[in-house]
C-alpha cells in the first residue's frame, strides 16, 4: 500500500438502467480518485446520479463500463467473492432513513456487523462501547431507536458504520431527515472521524450548508462529473 495512492478510483465509469424499454444513462464516463482520510461530498440535483455513484463506490452495484480500483487493485465486476468480502470488511454505510433495526437496542444495532464478521463477544462489547462514546452516545446503548431523536439515531447509524473500522464510509443523504443544526453536527462528526482515523467518507448531499464541513465537493450534472472544488 502506498499512502499517496488513492483509496478508491474510478476510470471512465458508466452506468445505465433499462426501464420499460428505455435506457437511462445514470453515469457517463466518470473519473474519480478518493484520497485516504478525505471527506468528499457528492452534490447535484435530484436524479443527477449521486446514489448511483455511491452504489458503485460502495460495491453495492457494478459499472457497466470503465474500471474501479480499490487500494490500487482493479476490482472487476466478475470478481464477485472479492467484492463482497471487501464490502463487508472495509466499507460502512449510512443512509438517509438511518436503517436501524427497530426492535434492537442501539448497542445491538452497532454490534450486529461485528457479529456477522465473527468477532469475539468480548472484543465486540469493547468496540461497541467505544463506538458509542466516539459518536457522543455513551450511556445510551440500551435505548431502542424510537427512544432516540433523529440526530441520535443517525449517530447510532454512524457508530454502526465505523465499528468495523472500515476504510471507506458511504453516506447517502445522511442529513436529509435532520434539521440544519443537527445536520451540521452530524457532518462535523463525520469529518472528525475521517481526520482522526484516516477513514475516507463519500457523502451525497444536495444541502449546500454541508459543504463547508467537507474537504472537497464533486458536482454531478445529469450523470456527468462537472468538476470538483475544494472547500478549504
Ligand atoms: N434502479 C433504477 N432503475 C431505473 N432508473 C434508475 C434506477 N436508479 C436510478 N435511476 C435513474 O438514474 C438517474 C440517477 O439516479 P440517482 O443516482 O438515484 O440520482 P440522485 O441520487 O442524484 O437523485 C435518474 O434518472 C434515476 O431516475
Ligand atoms: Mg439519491
Amino acid at each position: 500500500m502506498n499512502a499517496g495512492e488513492p483509496l478508491l478510483s474510478l476510470h471512465g465509469a458508466s452506468k445505465s438502467y433499462t426501464l420499460g424499454g428505455n435506457t437511462i444513462r445514470a453515469l457517463h464516463s466518470v473519473d474519480l480518485a478518493l484520497a485516504r482520510g478525505e471527506i468528499a461530498a457528492v452534490t447535484g440535483p435530484s436524479g443527477s446520479g449521486k446514489s448511483t455513484l455511491l452504489n458503485l463506490c460502495g460495491l453495492l452495484d457494478k459499472p457497466d463500463g470503465g474500471e474501479l480500483l480499490f487500494d490500487g487493485e482493479p476490482l472487476p465486476a466478475e470478481h464477485e467473492a472479492r467484492r463482497t468480502r471487501l464490502r463487508r470488511q472495509a466499507i460502512g454505510f449510512v443512509f438517509q432513513g438511518f436503517n436501524l433495526v427497530p426492535v434492537m437496542t442501539a448497542h445491538d444495532n452497532i454490534d450486529y456487523p461485528l457479529y456477522l464478521l465473527g468477532v469475539s463477544a468480548a472484543e465486540r462489547r469493547q468496540r461497541v462501547l467505544q463506538a458509542l462514546e466516539r459518536v457522543g452516545l455513551a450511556g445510551l446503548g440500551g435505548h431502542k431507536p424510537d427512544q432516540l431523536s433523529g440526530g441520535q439515531r443517525q449517530r447510532v447509524a454512524i457508530a454502526r458504520a465505523i465499528v468495523k473500522r472500515p476504510r471507506l464510509v458511504i453516506a447517502d443523504e445522511p442529513t436529509a431527515n435532520l434539521d440544519a443544526q443537527t445536520a451540521s453536527q452530524i457532518v462535523g462528526l463525520m469529518r472528525a472521524l475521517a481526520h482522526h482515523d484516516g477513514t475516507t467518507f463519500l457523502v451525497a448531499t444536495h444541502d449546500d450548508r454541508m459543504l463547508p464541513h467537507c474537504d472537497r465537493a464533486l458536482l454531478l450534472d445529469d450523470g456527468v462529473l462537472k468538476g470538483t472544488f475544494h472547500a478549504h
